[in-house]
């Protein structure tokens, strides 16, 4: 079990764990929870797969379809709350993002790199969250022009160690990631 006396040596710790989601396909980093808000404040919680992590620019990345429901939620409210959670090393790990929103012409090379049977989910019609008349009346168009790459600008990370003792603590960016302990 990990032991963290430093503030530093935690945010560390995080960061690795949240780097895993890119490279480590079983880590559960690999699939954070993505929470918007709805018009009318109702929250909408879902999967989403972590595409890329960066320390440096505190960014992380998803994709997703710019005809599902979140795309009018981000419109909306470009605020977005991250959750993971990572049994085997005991950490919870809470991110308040700001999503910048890329589509069309200048994500096309990162539509390249979307292996072809991947590329399905970026195209189904209806769109996503239609009501349809039986489970499969759906189809798959995949078009580059209904994909969108989220930019998440990470505003706080919040960790939460379950250790024999529970250690919690919150880095701001305002605060140049400096953190703070708090009560678990
Ligand atoms: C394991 C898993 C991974 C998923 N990965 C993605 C993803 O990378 N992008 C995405 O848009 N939806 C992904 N989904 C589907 C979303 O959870 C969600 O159902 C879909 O994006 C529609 O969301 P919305 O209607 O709330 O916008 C994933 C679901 C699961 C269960």
């Amino acid at each position: 079990m990990k032991f963290f006396q430093k503030l530093d040596d935690f945010l560390d710790f995080g960061w690795a764990q949240i780097c895993r989601g890119k490279f480590d396909k079983k880590s559960p980093a690999r699939h954070p929870t993505f929470v918007t808000s709805s018009h009318d404040g109702i929250p909408n919680a879902r999967t989403l797969v972590m595409r890329r992590s960066d320390r440096k620019n505190n960014q992380i990345e998803f994709h997703t379809d710019t005809a599902s429901s979140k795309m009018l939620d981000l419109k909306r409210n470009p605020r977005a709350g991250i959750h993971i959670w990572l049994p085997k090393v005991k950490l919870q790990i809470q991110m308040d993002v700001v999503i910048e929103i890329k589509v069309g012409d200048t994500i096309i090379p990162i539509w390249k790199n979307v292996p072809t049977n991947s590329r399905v989910a970026y195209g189904t019609i209806p769109n996503p969250g239609s009501v349809i008349e039986s489970p499969f009346a759906y189809d798959h168009a995949p078009d580059h022009k209904r994909f969108a790459v989220l930019i998440c600008h990470i505003e706080s990370i919040q960790l939460l160690l379950l250790g024999v003792e529970h250690i919690r603590a919150n880095y701001k960016k305002t605060n140049n990631w400096k953190g703070e302990w708090l009560s678990p």
